[in-house]
């Protein structure tokens, strides 16, 4: 994957100051206010920009329920519970000092948002999720996503593809949605509800689920699971505020992995969505996630230049790869301790998952290299120039695909031994079975 973003939190602040305002309707004297749903929108919206993980104001946090209600660096508690005039929080919003008053150089929170603020501390500010260190941002009441268009006005580059177990239905990812497809280039059904751009998608091992990640670059990303049969969104295993690049079920698919904007990966419990390891150790943007077929092991790839093989289940840094001198793409497990990076540096590079270190370089060019993949014998490459497929072992390259000047952004990760499907910046796919080379499919509804 090769997306460069600029990170946009004003457009972010903005956006979402809008949606913020447009829910301070009229209170019921009476009604029960709601920290998740009521409470938590207000402060994740006005707030979490500068008292969140990345900027942390006056060293207060407000990006869970535990953190908010921490002690602040005044003699008042952020929240007293039942005395909004003692909670600092609250004085902080209608303090008459521009300087002091929250949110910092903008204006105040209009009146309504206030006052509900207000009743959920006089009312005992209780907290109404599952865990207090859950993310503001995943407490928030699931929305829909925009419709997709019926029909495109352009084409989509693909920057997500699968394809199912043994069937040949190829999932690829549109615009607010994934499309289906056959290898006759027949459109088969969308599935909708998705972030604006799908950047992986993935089938979980009983093929049952399909699990996406996505969002819309400065604004949102988010990974959710869906029902195969219906279509219909099942859940969401989480948020945050700028696109996710990647998420993977496990091969015995009891876990999912995540790949953060922020450099972190979380392991869920696929079937709990409980958070159950945090793998840290990146600086920059995780870029895609790779199960060893152990479902031990994981290897991720990150633009701040490095790979890292991980123990999935301790969290442990079993080795880094730092050998890469741009954002580093994809990752492939091959033989024994094999393992292969792309990047943006034109190089394709094959180190050891045990130490890290390198034993030599299979591709040396001024090209973006963009994904890898294995399959049983051989492993593929693709790039800004095309595709090129390598034996394992002897590195011999034996197949050089031509895209015309198109990139070649992904390869589907299937399972079938003659059907390879290549994804192109075009919205193009190239359906190879076995030698030959199908008609090329324009995935534009
Ligand atoms: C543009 C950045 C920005 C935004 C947005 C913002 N704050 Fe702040 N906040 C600051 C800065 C800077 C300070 C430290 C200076 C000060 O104490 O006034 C601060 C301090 C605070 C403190 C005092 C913390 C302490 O330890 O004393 C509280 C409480 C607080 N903010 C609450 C809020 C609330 C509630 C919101 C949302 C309605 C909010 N802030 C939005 C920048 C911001």
């Amino acid at each position: 994957m090769y997306f460069c973003f600029c990170r946009l939190p004003l457009a972010f602040v903005a956006l979402f100051t809008m949606w913020g305002s447009a829910r301070g309707e009229e209170l019921p004297a009476d009604q029960t206010i709601s920290f998740s749903s009521q409470v938590a929108p207000i402060l994740q919206t006005r707030c979490v920009a500068c008292h969140g993980e990345k900027l942390a104001e006056s060293d207060y946090r407000m990006d869970s329920f535990a953190a908010l209600v921490a002690n602040t660096s005044s003699d008042q508690p952020a929240v007293l519970a039942s005395d909004a005039k003692n909670s600092e929080l609250y004085q902080r919003l209608i303090h008459q000092d521009e300087d002091l008053r929250m949110p910092s150089e903008a204006a105040a929170l209009p009146e309504e948002e206030i006052e509900l603020i207000r009743r959920w501390i006089e009312q005992g500010a209780v907290f109404d999720g599952d865990s207090r260190d859950t993310l503001l941002t995943n407490l928030l009441p699931v929305h829909n996503h925009p419709a997709a268009p019926r029909k495109y006005r352009a084409s989509i580059p693909i920057s997500a593809l699968a394809v199912l177990g043994d069937e040949n239905r190829i999932y690829v990812g549109g615009y607010h949605e994934i499309t289906v497809w056959n290898t006759a280039g027949e459109l088969l059904s969308r599935i909708g509800n998705q972030g604006e751009r799908t950047y992986s998608i993935e089938p979980d091992p009983t093929g049952k689920w399909l699990l996406s990640a996505s969002g819309t670059p400065g604004i949102m990303g988010e990974v959710r699971i869906f029902d195969l049969a219906s279509g219909k969104m099942h859940a969401v295993v989480t948020r945050t505020d700028e696109v996710i690049l990647d998420a993977q079920y496990s091969p015995d698919g009891k876990r999912i992995a995540v790949a953060f904007p922020n450099g972190v990966v979380d392991i869920y419990n696929a079937e709990t969505l409980t958070k159950e390891v945090t793998l840290l150790g990146h600086s920059d943007q995780v870029t895609s996630v790779h199960w060893h077929t152990d479902s031990n092991r994981l290897g991720t790839t990150s633009r701040d230049n490095a790979a890292k093989i991980y123990d999935a289940n301790t969290g442990r840094s079993i080795s880094t790869f730092a050998g890469h001198s741009a954002c580093v793409n994809s990752l492939a497990f091959l033989d024994g301790n094999d393992v292969i990076t792309v990047s943006d540096d034109g190089k394709a590079i094959i180190w050891s998952a045990a130490d890290g270190r390198k034993n030599r370089e299979v591709i040396s060019g001024s090209m973006s290299l963009l994904d890898v993949a294995r399959f049983d014998r051989h492993y593929w490459i693709t790039s800004t120039q095309g595709a090129q497929q390598f034996e394992i072992g002897s590195h011999r390259r034996l197949v050089q695909l031509q895209s015309e000047g198109d990139w070649v952004t992904t390869v589907a990760k299937n399972k079938l031994p003659d059907l390879r499907i290549f994804g192109l910046h075009s919205g193009e796919l190239i359906v190879r079975q076995g030698e030959q080379e199908m008609p090329r499919i324009l995935t534009r509804p």
